[in-house]
């Protein structure tokens, strides 16, 4: 599917994002008994996350109606360690911390090892697969820790960061180093998911969602892959948006 126009976008005010994600979520739920929801880090989904602790707490939504997962993992990060994409989901969201102490949650791993990353995509199978996947992307184009080169065809495997990448993580780590690798799903495991709604917003992620939407499908944009996703959705805010052409808006 390699026409743009097929690409459904949406462009929302930030402040309504967190509920237009909600809303996404709670369609999976009315689709499918107890799916597999991947959800993702970052910036990006903080306020969601935030929306979706209350929206649990205030009993409008059972935390046991979902099983959970998430994209990535840097290296050396279990799910207690801060600083850890797992850590941060919990520290976000604690009722998936919850699910996690009743093994409803599956982290990825945090060892470079096939057998444990092997061990991760068997849990998944077992859980269902991924109903639906929630996405950001990178200043440079990654999604997860998919990182520009990587072949498209590549599922979970182990990342060797990019620069602007460990530019972006820095402050999370400061003072220490930002990890140099980390664990992660990969775009083939992303196209994997039955629902994919990709996230991004702000003027600095304008030339990667051009390039995921405008340019041709390459590796040097890994979110560009997502097209090909039957039941892709791409939700913006108008900043985000800002590079695309008048046919997307
Ligand atoms: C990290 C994560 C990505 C995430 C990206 C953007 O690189 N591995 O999954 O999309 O950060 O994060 P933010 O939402 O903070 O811009």
């Amino acid at each position: 599917m390699n026409d743009r126009r097929a690409v459904a976008v949406s462009v929302v005010s930030p402040g309504d994002a967190p509920a237009a994600l909600l809303a996404e979520l709670r369609e999976t739920l009315s689709a499918e008994r107890r799916p597999l929801i991947g959800f993702a880090t970052g910036r990006t989904f903080a306020n969601f996350l935030a929306g979706l602790a209350r929206a649990i707490a205030s009993g409008g939504l059972p935390v046991d109606a979902f099983l959970a997962t998430h994209l990535d993992e840097y290296e050396g990060f279990p799910p207690d360690r801060r600083g850890g994409m797992a850590h941060e989901l919990f520290t976000a969201c604690p009722p998936l911390a919850a699910l996690h102490a009743r093994s409803a949650f599956a982290p990825v791993p945090c060892v470079a090892e096939a057998a444990a990353i092997g061990l991760h995509e068997q849990r998944l199978a077992a859980m269902g697969g991924v109903a639906l996947q929630f996405v950001g992307i990178g200043r440079n184009g990654h999604v997860a820790f998919h990182e520009p080169g990587v072949p498209l065809d590549v599922g979970f495997h182990v990342a060797t960061l990019s620069a602007t990448t460990r530019d972006d993580a820095r402050p999370r780590f400061a003072p220490a180093e930002p990890p140099a690798r980390a664990i992660t799903s990969g775009v083939a495991t992303i196209l994997a998911a039955s629902r994919v709604v990709l996230c991004a917003f702000g003027a600095a992620k304008a030339p990667a969602v051009r390039a995921m939407l405008v340019e041709p499908i390459a590796a040097a944009c890994p979110a560009s892959a997502l097209r090909a996703h039957p039941r892709l959705r791409v939700l913006l805010d108008r900043d985000a948006a800002s590079l695309l052409p008048k046919e997307f808006l």
